[in-house]
């Protein structure tokens, strides 16, 4: 469907009948949510965070902030924050990642280069690069006087896990990789669990090691990290809990450039994991997990993610879909775009088994898999959230997929999912275009994001949205400037504002939102802001606006440093 017959079609501000009665139910009785009555923020160029009137912030934790007991600092680039409450409604552990080091990339700035010698007083090392990346476990606290959330530095429980971490790898693909494998990287979203783990999930690994692995499972060591390429673009779990405890690699859940992964969890059933390849022509994945979920049995809980189906999605014109499923048995379809990677096909090759060696080589290579049995080259798919009544899945297309059909919105679009018969565990699934970015006007009333990222729907089933618009048209292509600096905006899923997104906050300049997570009574939102001033650097002269950055701090010739922030109300 063209943009223009999406937005006349109303499909964007409709539900089916079936999901309305859904929310009624599992609404009943739902606390009104806090943080969603409020009057939208004009977007801004200012280099700080907007709120609404009657609401605050407070910065948490900044980049290079000590908050171990060891003394280990707060990583770079914060992106994804999951929440687990701590035995009571104002004590929890945040999981944080930490996504990436900010180089100078397609004209950016040096920022971090910059801004670690202003701050540690020497120039920065590949050694600094690894123990800046991956996650944090952080315990933070509401201040009874206050009403603040703030960081208890130097509790047990807080943690660095980063590049030089070892961790266990399991799943199929242990028998190729070993199972042992050095840090994590890269990590963009990820997923607190119901049995009280973090996921994470290695994005963009292909900037530090080698990408490409053979039919056999095999890649080199090498990159600026010299490590095997191999052992990233997984999904990995941590146990917040024990913090002497070895994180894991799970490659059941397969390898690409994994933006996330989004659980659902009914007790007595498989469990799906739901995830995103951020890539032009990246696919969408689901995985069925082989055991049942039993809330309580811990054991049980720490073995869903080793062993089940992987299935890629096909997204059919009229709006249904097929998962096709990663294993060897599968046939081949191949994508025929050359831009869609593949390995060699021998000539006599029906299955995805004549191709790989076996199951743990097929899942290690799972993008050019997944081309070979005709899974769809999507527009770009960041976060996916699960829907807390109904269980459809929500998707952040966040651009094009670079080829005519269904990925067209240069602006991005957010689609819904409904697996058949509910089940999560279905072949087949429905989807609709549930709310698409794009410049407010009055024929296009409540579209006035681009670029959505990461997600969060709270306990009413309102969509949290994060946008990423790149900092090479952020405030500089001439489309791009009615949305200002990136921000934080709110859709709800039923009523009469369907679909139609407001913005509660934007954010400093060249800075993109990530998180985004809730406290228990739903009256704090955490958010990261990664990378402010990653396109001009430390902003040094007046006048420059909204050209760089001095945020947190402000003041000219400060450096801007990635931080996470709390919002509440005043
Ligand atoms: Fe790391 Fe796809 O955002
Ligand atoms: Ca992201
Ligand atoms: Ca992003």
């Amino acid at each position: 469907m063209s943009r223009r017959r999406f937005l006349e079609s109303g499909l964007a501000v409709t539900l089916l009948p079936g999901l309305e009665a859904a929310l009624g139910r599992f609404a009943t009785g739902a606390p009104a949510q806090p943080l969603t009555r409020f009057s939208p923020v004009t977007p801004s160029t200012a280099d700080e965070v907007v709120l609404p009137e009657g609401f605050r912030h407070e910065v948490v934790i900044r980049w290079g902030d000590p908050f171990t007991a060891d003394g280990r600092t707060w990583g770079y680039n914060n992106d994804w924050v999951g929440l687990l409450p701590l035995g009571s409604p104002e004590d929890a552990l945040l999981g944080v990642n930490h996504e990436y080091i900010s180089l100078a990339i397609e004209g950016d700035a040096p920022l971090y280069r910059e801004s670690f010698q202003a701050l540690r007083g020497r120039a920065d090392t590949i050694a600094d690069w690894k123990r800046d990346v991956g996650l944090s476990v952080l315990r933070v606290r509401r201040d009874e006087r206050t009403g603040a959330w703030g960081p208890v530095l130097g509790d047990r429980l807080n943690r660095r896990v980063d590049a030089v971490t070892p961790f266990v790898v399991d799943g199929p693909a242990a028998a190729v990789l070993g199972e042992r494998a050095e840090g994590t990287f890269n990590n963009c979203s990820g997923q607190a669990t119901p049995w009280g783990t973090f996921l994470s999930c290695e994005e963009n690994f292909q900037d530090h090691v080698p990408e490409a692995v053979d039919t056999k499972g095999r890649s080199p060591r090498g990159g600026d990290f010299d490590l095997p390429g191999g052992h990233y673009g997984w999904v990995v779990e941590v146990d917040p809990h024990d913090p002497a405890s070895t994180p894991r690699k799970h490659t059941a859940l397969g390898r690409c450039r994994h933006e996330n992964v989004a659980i659902r969890a009914e007790p007595g059933r498989p469990v799906a994991a739901y995830m995103g390849d951020d890539r032009t022509g990246g696919h969408v994945w689901k995985f069925v997990s082989d055991e049942l979920y039993r809330p309580g049995d811990r054991e049980s809980c720490r073995r869903l993610l080793r062993s089940g189906a992987l299935y890629a999605a096909r997204f059919e014109d009229g709006g249904g879909g097929e998962w096709r499923r990663l294993d060897l048995a599968t046939e081949l379809h191949p994508n025929p775009d050359p831009r869609d990677l593949k390995p060699a096909l021998p000539p006599f090759a029906r299955t995805l088994g004549d191709v790989y060696e076996g199951l743990g080589a097929a899942l290690a290579d799972a993008y050019q898999a997944a081309n070979c049995i005709g899974a769809t080259p999507a527009g770009r798919p960041e976060d996916l959230e699960v829907h807390p009544g109904d269980g459809s899945v929500f998707i952040a297309f966040t651009a094009v997929s670079g080829r005519p059909g269904l990925f067209e919105n240069v602006y991005g679009e957010i689609w819904r999912l409904e697996e058949e018969g509910r089940d999560a565990s279905a072949k087949r699934f429905r989807w609709t275009r549930f709310a698409g970015g794009g410049p407010a006007d009055a024929s296009r009333a409540g579209r006035v994001f681009a670029q959505p990222d990461n997600m969060l729907f709270d306990p009413e089933g309102n969509l949290w949205v994060c946008t990423d618009m790149s900092s090479s048209r952020l405030n500089q292509r001439a489309d791009y400037l009615p949305f200002a600096n990136n921000g934080l905006f709110l859709i709800p899923t039923r009523g009469e504002s369907a679909g139609r997104a407001r913005q509660l906050a934007s954010i400093p300049c060249e800075a993109e939102s990530c998180g985004p997570a809730l406290t228990p009574d739903g009256g704090t939102l955490f958010l990261s802001i990664q990378h402010p001033g990653e396109r001009f650097g430390i902003r040094k002269q007046a006048g420059a606006e909204p050209r760089g950055s001095n945020w947190p701090e402000g003041g000219l010739r400060t450096p801007p440093r990635p931080s996470l922030i709390a919002i509440r109300r005043s």
